[in-house]
């Protein structure tokens, strides 16, 4: 059952991983070798390393003063290593300016940074039953699942991080249909697929894939039922109740519902809930300032939620650090980019985008603030998929690592990103993150 998913405590947004995973579950392969990454650990002590060395140079023959000479080393790399620690590990090869001092100051790991990012509290604090072990064992399946994609030039759809997201929590959740609104060229539904081979997918997308597959590769499924072309029909505006009990489902919660389609997130929430829908996960979850569509991490960007809440004032500490971020990481918004008309800094410049940036709508802050207490009025989980690996692995420079979870794989882990197989992925498929989001939502409690 998709119930089984979920545990009824709630602490901090990350600890969504300290909860062990029921044994009930679906079971991904065990890998010791894994999870015990031993890349950190097992390399021989510098001093041995350095008296080997020496020794065999053949310049000292006393093995005291040998030994000696290789600790005074080994203590001067240490304090050189200390100081620069941070620029060791963050610094890419690929970056045009050096990151070093940008990173000393905030941190590449930061727990959503010194700006802080909203999380969206849910009715009874209930988090996600799947652990980090659980998501580290994911990839290690996934990556070779993902080298056999159709569709290797996904530009304007799914990359890496959101497709091994998506087919996780599929795969978890087991779900008896899956509803996607928003395909391309087929992506989502070869994920959708790869999770779950048997299970009927409904694909709500205006043009239908087929029509990409004179220009190039997409893909087709064949359990598969396109609301397309000449029958497509906006998902709001299905009678699902018709189109399940067609397919003999009458349990609602049993279903997974994805979104891709860049439009209003709260519209959709509101469609989903009315229609029956408990499981939902969307794809592009945009920060504030940012995006084509009003999504559930601006809603929930409010004052009274810890690192919620903005300021439109120049001289300020956030005007600051945003300036100083945006140099870095091309998806970061200053405070001139953030603020609209009257210091409106919520949606996008105020605005509540919909329908991939075509129709947006002014509101006021106090509308904004409803549009959040509505949200977790009905939200029983809320949680972010993590980056899959750091920036320093992956070398992606669009989004701000301030403004994500803790990605899966640190920064540092580079072994373990190779045996992963991650190495060999184009590091393009890291540019696309933006914190997909699973949510269950219910009515709201009387
Ligand atoms: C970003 S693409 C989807 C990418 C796809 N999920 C993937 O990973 O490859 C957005 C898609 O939404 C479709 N779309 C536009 N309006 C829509 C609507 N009202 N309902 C469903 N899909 C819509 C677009 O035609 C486009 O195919």
């Amino acid at each position: 059952m998709l119930d089984r998913a979920f545990s009824a405590r709630r602490t901090q947004p990350h600890s969504a991983f300290d909860v062990s995973a029921s044994s009930d579950a679906p079971s991904v392969p065990e890998s010791p070798s894994l999870l015990a990454d031993d890349s950190k650990t097992k390399k021989p002590h510098f001093y041995v390393l350095a008296t080997n060395y020496i020794s065999r140079l053949g310049l000292i023959k006393s093995p005291c003063l040998c030994l000696s000479l290789s600790l005074l080393l080994g203590v001067f790399l240490l304090f050189s290593l200390m100081l620069n620690s941070r620029s060791f590990v963050c610094l890419s090869s690929y970056d045009p300016i050096s990151r070093a001092s940008f990173f000393g100051l905030d941190g590449l790991d930061s727990n959503f940074g010194s700006l802080g990012v909203p999380w969206c509290r849910s009715k009874q604090g209930k988090t996600v039953e799947w652990t980090s072990k659980d998501l580290l064992k994911g990839l290690e399946e996934f990556v070779p699942i993902y080298e056999t994609r159709p569709i290797k030039n996904n530009m304007y759809g799914m990359g890496f991080d959101h497709s091994f997201g998506l087919w996780f929590i599929a795969r978890w959740l087991q779900p008896d249909l899956m509803i996607e609104s928003g395909a391309f060229k087929g992506h989502s539904t070869w994920v959708l697929r790869q999770a779950m081979p048997d299970t009927p997918i409904i694909s709500v997308t205006p043009r239908h894939p087929e029509k990409y597959l004179k220009k190039g590769p997409a893909y087709v499924d064949g359990n598969c039922t396109y609301f397309a072309g000449k029958d497509f029909v906006d998902f709001g505006s299905v009678d699902w109740e018709k189109v399940l009990k067609k397919r003999g489902i009458s349990d609602f919660s049993r279903v997974l519902v994805f979104f891709d389609d860049h439009q209003n997130e709260l519209k959709r929430l509101k469609q989903a809930l009315k229609a029956g829908f408990n499981h939902l996960v969307f794809e592009d979850n945009y920060d504030t300032g940012t995006g084509d569509h009003y999504s559930l991490r601006q809603i929930c960007d409010q004052f009274y939620i810890r690192g919620g809440g903005h300021s439109c004032f120049k001289e300020s500490d956030e005007a600051r650090i945003r300036s100083k971020r945006k140099k870095f990481w091309e998806k970061a918004v200053d405070t001139d980019e953030l603020c609209g008309p009257h210091e409106a800094w919520w949606g996008v410049r105020g605005e509540m985008r919909d329908n991939f940036n075509h129709n947006n709508t002014q509101i006021s802050y106090a509308e904004h603030f409803q549009n959040s207490r509505f949200v977790e009025s009905i939200l029983d989980v809320y949680w972010e998929l993590p980056p899959a690996a750091g920036p320093s692995l992956t070398h992606q420079t669009r989004y701000d690592p301030a403004r994500a979870p803790t990605p899966i794989l640190e920064d540092g882990r580079y072994r373990m990103f190779q045996r992963l197989g991650l190495d060999r992925l184009d590091r393009s498929v890291f540019n696309g993150y933006t914190q997909m989001v699973y949510l269950q939502i219910s009515k709201p409690e009387s």
